[in-house]
């Protein structure tokens, strides 16, 4: 009998520990409680709790379709009760992305970040979640398009008659208050994918299906600053993508992390800096609060239930990119303030710009200035 599976991967930064830093046990504890509880209600089937850095992540299964509003309600409760307890403690930022009030039917639109997958479980059913921390959804727009379009990260591109034929991908214009979706085909509309999917900041990758309509890959690509309208955390976004059999294998999936490219979300969410992949153990931000980071956890969905985690980037095979990731960090924080270390003026979350041009604006003057007695015109004043 087929059967069809959802996996709901929603997160928030609730609170965390010494700063931005790392969730704590006790909020460990408290949402695993919540989460078991679920499991006994019947609301959700399995469970996992994770953190990337101080974002604490809900992976659930269940057979309610993506969407579902008790399965939504549960990771909000669950939230709010580890906000309460991280109050209580007064660790840092409690409740930071609970931005609404009460509950409204889906975390969407609420502060939590959420992305969700359905599929008939084929006979064997592999799948990885990321979860990053200090950066922004665009920053799966180079991996994924790397793992679903480009031959040289993933071999079966070329040689899997199963997916030869490419992808397709959704494009979420995330700068919008009210986003607008495209879909684009690679490698037929492969350019014009890239000019849009470079602008990492003004367009997201929401989706990835294979042509004949087979679900791969899907992005959280909530925006907190469009929920609060000011800047209260980063959206430190998850993905959820599927594997082998007809898709990219495990290890095209996770090649695609090894060059530790530039994202934005560091120090401030007005930085730059390389993501870099780890495992669960390095999973807290540290330096400069920093650098970005992504885990990868591999499960077999097995009848609903999650059989794992493995720990994917927990392995000597990532020292490279996370060596190389670190000189790369080291280089850009020698550039302090200067870009393209911070971000440019419109993607910075935060900033003093406009009170600084306020202070000085009737200082600005259409004449070059000079010290102070100079003549103004020097060939002149040789006669
Ligand atoms: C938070 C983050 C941090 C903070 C920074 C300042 O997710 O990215 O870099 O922006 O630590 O934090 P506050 O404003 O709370 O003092
Ligand atoms: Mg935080
Ligand atoms: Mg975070």
């Amino acid at each position: 009998m087929m059967i069809e599976s959802t996996i709901s991967v929603i997160k928030a930064d609730v609170g965390s520990l010494a700063g931005h830093v790392v969730i704590p046990d006790f909020i460990f504890e408290i949402a695993r409680k919540s989460m078991k509880e679920g499991v006994e209600k019947k609301i959700i089937k399995d469970f996992r709790v994770a953190n990337a850095g101080d974002d604490l992540e809900l992976i659930m299964t269940h057979q309610k379709g993506e969407g579902n509003p008790d399965v939504h309600r549960l990771a909000w409760d669950t939230f709010m009760k580890c906000t309460e307890k991280a109050r209580e403690m007064k660790i840092y930022a409690a409740g930071q992305d609970m931005l609404a009030d009460t509950f409204s039917g889906n975390v969407r639109g609420m502060g939590p970040g959420s992305a969700e997958m359905s599929f008939e479980e084929r006979r064997s059913e592999p799948i990885a979640v990321f979860c990053a921390d200090k950066t922004e959804p665009g920053a799966y727009n180079l991996p994924l398009f790397k793992i679903f379009a480009d031959p040289f990260n993933t071999a079966g591109l070329v040689i899997d008659p199963n997916f030869h034929q490419g992808f397709k991908f959704v494009v979420q214009e995330v700068e919008r208050e009210v986003p607008a979706y495209l879909e684009m085909s690679c490698p037929e509309e492969m350019y014009d994918l890239l000019a849009l999917i470079g602008s990492t900041g003004k367009y997201a990758l929401k989706r990835v299906y294979r042509k004949d309509g087979m679900i791969a890959a899907v992005v959280s690509t909530d925006k907190l600053h469009h929920i609060a309208g000011k800047y209260v955390g980063k959206d430190d976004p998850v993905a959820i993508v599927r594997g082998h059999s007809g898709l990219p294998a495990m290890g095209e999936i996770l090649e695609a992390f090894t060059l530790p490219h530039l994202v934005s979300g560091w120090m401030r969410g007005s930085h730059s800096g390389p993501l870099l992949p780890v495992g669960l153990k390095d999973s807290r931000c540290t330096r400069f609060d920093g650098p970005p980071r992504v885990i990868a956890l591999g499960f077999q969905v097995s009848n609903g239930m999650l059989v794992g985690p493995v720990d994917l980037f927990d392995d000597v095979a990532f020292d490279i990119s996370r060596e190389r990731g670190m000189e790369i960090a080291d280089y850009l924080r020698r550039l302090g303030p200067f870009m393209p270390h911070r971000l440019h003026d419109h993607d910075m979350e935060y900033t003093t710009l406009p009170a600084v041009l306020a202070k000085y604006k009737d200082r600005f003057t259409e004449k070059e200035i000079g010290p102070k007695g100079a003549k103004k015109d020097s060939s002149k004043s040789a006669d």
